[in-house]
């Protein structure tokens, strides 16, 4: 750290990736006397180009590595002496894990493990562990007042939720045999700015832009609960700092949209037709509904969201109109030559 005194030095794992990178601008911003060290492998979800503002920023380190590299992971850990660790990265696509589930397997659970190892090893403060509401499978359509609580039971339907479970009971685990101290968070779907644009949202957004065919799955009425990723951002923060060691936290805003209605906003905002859209296969073992009852995150932390989804997905909008080059390179494939452009003459040095 170069003599430089920090209040809190947290790692930050997926920050090139869509929330983690979120995290990181919002941690930068909220704590100047802390360092945030950002691992991410840059896999195709992983873009540095989002990090640029902030690369030169003192208080901020990028390593490229991978999470399950126990050598280099280990290696950071003794340099760095982290208080916090925030694991964001992970394989986080449920088509892509339905197509090949074992980089999922490795990344999500594995990972985690060489991370808690570590964690451990050199005593940090707090582990915590970014999860996900498709721990807990999915409600019918037909009982919306039914709702996830921390208390409801694990049931996962594809690989990726699977994976994501398969961890959460692995910190839970280090918390009870190792006194590891841990806390999970398990949110339902973000969105907003930075998102890769292989889910809905961004998806929609950049071929409706492009006046491309809008491929709904199966009849497009599975609900999802969406939630402005800053409100995400803010919930960990406190988290954290305030959420009691072994415990898991819902965060949710009550924002249920069917795809459908979702993608419909879209069209409307964009002043583009519904006949774009086009029903296509669904997806196998499609969960019907996801909604969160975030009340213990709000009673025990006193979080509140703070973006309804009327007004998200307008600045959602309005953040991919603003930045076409973002998304369209990652649409072409230049992004991928970012790193080795910008950084592969500068491999080793990497604060
Ligand atoms: P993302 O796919 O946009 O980003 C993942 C990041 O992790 C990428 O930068 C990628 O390069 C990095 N990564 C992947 N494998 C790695 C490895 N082996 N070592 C180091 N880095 C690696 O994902 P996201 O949507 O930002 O999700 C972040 C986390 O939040 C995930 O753990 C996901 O399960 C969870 N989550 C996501 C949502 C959502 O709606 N997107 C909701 C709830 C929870
Ligand atoms: O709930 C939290 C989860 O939300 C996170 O854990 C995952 O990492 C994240 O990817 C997201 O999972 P989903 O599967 O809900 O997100 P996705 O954007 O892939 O799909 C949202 C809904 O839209 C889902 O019902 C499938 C549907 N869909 C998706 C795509 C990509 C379509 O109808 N057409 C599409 O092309």
């Amino acid at each position: 750290m170069k003599g430089v005194e920090y209040l809190m030095n947290v790692l930050v794992t997926g920050g090139a990736g869509f929330i983690g990178s979120n995290f990181v601008f919002y941690m930068l911003n909220k704590y100047p006397d802390y360092r945030i060290v950002c691992l991410d492998l840059l896999t195709y979800a992983g873009n540095l180009s989002t990090l640029e503002p902030v690369m030169a920023n003192p208080n901020f380190r990028f390593v490229k590595g991978d999470i399950t590299d126990r050598e280099l992971v280990t290696n950071l850990f003794k340099e760095e002496r982290f208080n916090y660790v925030v694991n964001f990265a992970a394989e986080s696509h449920v088509d892509r894990s339905i197509e090949d589930p074992g980089v999922f397997l490795k990344t999500n659970i594995l990972g985690t493990q060489v991370l808690m190892d570590a964690s451990r090893t050199y005593g940090v403060k707090r582990f915590h562990q970014v999860s996900t509401d498709e721990v807990y499978g999915d409600l019918p359509l037909d009982k919306t007042d039914l709702f996830f609580t921390e208390e409801t039971p694990i049931h996962t339907s594809s690989p990726y939720s699977a994976s994501k479970a398969a961890a959460d009971l692995l910190v839970q685990a280090y918390n009870r045999t190792f006194n590891l101290p841990i806390t999970i968070s398990r949110c339902s779907n973000n969105y907003g700015p930075y998102q890769f644009p292989e889910k809905l949202i961004p998806l929609m957004i950049s071929r409706a832009l492009k006046d491309d065919s809008l491929p709904v799955y199966g009849k497009g009425q599975n609900v999802r609960d969406w939630l402005y990723v800053e409100d995400h951002c803010t919930a960990i923060d406190l988290i954290l700092h305030r959420g009691k060691d072994g415990e898991v936290y819902n965060i949710g805003g009550h924002n249920e949209r069917t795809n459908l209605e979702v993608v419909k906003t879209i069209l409307k905002e964009l002043d583009k037709p519904a006949s774009l859209i086009t029903y296509v296969k669904d997806r196998a073992g499609h969960d019907m509904r996801y909604a969160i009852d975030p009340s213990k995150t709000k009673r025990e932390l006193g979080w509140e969201p703070t973006t309804l989804f009327d007004d998200g997905i307008k600045q959602t909008i309005k953040w991919y109109l603003d930045n076409r080059s973002w998304w369209e390179n990652i649409i072409n494939g230049d992004y991928q030559k970012y790193y080795t452009r910008m950084y592969g003459s500068r491999e080793g040095a990497t604060t």
